[in-house]
């Protein structure tokens, strides 16, 4: 059986069972797509040992750190394949003020940057991932095509994101906003377990994201949630996009239990979104539109 070939650089995958497609970005490389090159066994061969057989090829072996950005109250994740002899490296919703920590901390790591991604158009802060592609050459942006939004790569529902022998699955889970997606590590005897989603604003701990804002979407958010999130393994890991009580992880069964929301019929839960009677975001009227060109509104401005 032929190996995987396994590359550092962008392999994205829109649904793992055709070939690689070059995505429509005008930025987007050709080269950065394993087009010619055999892309990742599906999860059920993977499964079967391709990546752990005889013939040597290690299984990925992840760094994860969970980084905080306080006056937001957002997480940003890093994660690194570091079996690869690169160890190859993205950044998960990096926020502008701790862009510096951010890759301090990849240095130390002695890490190689590739993806800065975000979830989904930020209202309450400036995303870090302009600074960060200005920082590193060779970085490549990541944000949902629904978005609407500026980026090197789109992305879509069932595009799997690369990092070595790492992968993340992209799951379309508007509600909180048009373009929201939530991030889940691969499905396979090679990938952690248990399984990561990190799921911006759409899924937090014990609640959800505002839906009163930016193509947001009560009921959207309750299918998404109920048919995206909660529908994968109970042990998976919730990781989201902020906390403000100081949790720092949950997990898809304590989420179906307790979230005070989501547990509730659709109705129900529509009625609490609908009176909330939440201010009006503070940082909104500068942060989505810096946000919508990666953080980096003076150089769109003057463009
Ligand atoms: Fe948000």
């Amino acid at each position: 059986m032929l190996l995987p070939r396994i590359n550092h650089r962008l392999l994205l995958l829109r649904h793992l069972s055709s070939p690689p497609p070059f995505l429509s970005s005008p930025s987007s490389s050709p080269s950065r797509f394993l087009s010619s090159s055999k892309p990742p066994s599906p999860a059920s061969n993977l499964r079967s040992g391709v990546m752990t057989g005889p013939m040597g090829v290690q299984p990925p072996k992840l760094v994860f750190r969970q980084l905080f950005e306080k006056e937001s109250s957002t997480y940003t994740y890093l994660l690194a394949d570091v079996a690869h002899p690169d160890k190859p490296a993205l950044l998960i919703d990096p926020v502008d003020r701790t862009v510096d920590r951010d890759l301090s901390l990849v240095k130390d790591l002695g890490l190689k940057l590739i993806y800065a991604m975000n979830t989904h158009v930020h209202a309450d802060h400036i995303t870090g991932t302009g600074l960060i592609k200005d920082m590193v050459p060779g970085v490549k942006s990541v944000i949902s095509k629904a978005s609407h939004s500026k980026a090197d790569l789109l992305i879509e529902a069932g595009d799997k994101i690369c990092l070595g022998s790492l992968f993340l699955e992209v799951r379309a889970t508007p509600g909180h906003t048009l373009g929201c997606v939530t991030y889940v590590t691969g499905d396979g005897l090679d990938q952690p377990y248990p399984r990561m989603a990190f799921t911006g604003d759409t899924l937090l701990i014990r609640g959800c994201g505002r839906t009163d804002f930016q193509g947001g979407s009560s009921s959207q958010l309750y299918q998404s949630v109920h048919s995206q999130i909660f529908t994968l393994p109970k042990d998976t890991l919730v990781y989201p996009a902020h906390d403000y009580k100081g949790f720092t992880v949950s997990t898809v069964g304590e989420e179906m239990l307790y979230n005070p929301r989501l547990t509730k019929d659709e109705e129900t839960f529509k009625s609490i979104m609908e009176n909330l009677n939440l201010p009006y975001p503070k940082m909104i009227d500068v942060a989505v539109p810096a946000n919508m060109v990666c953080g980096l509104q003076d150089r769109a401005a003057k463009a």
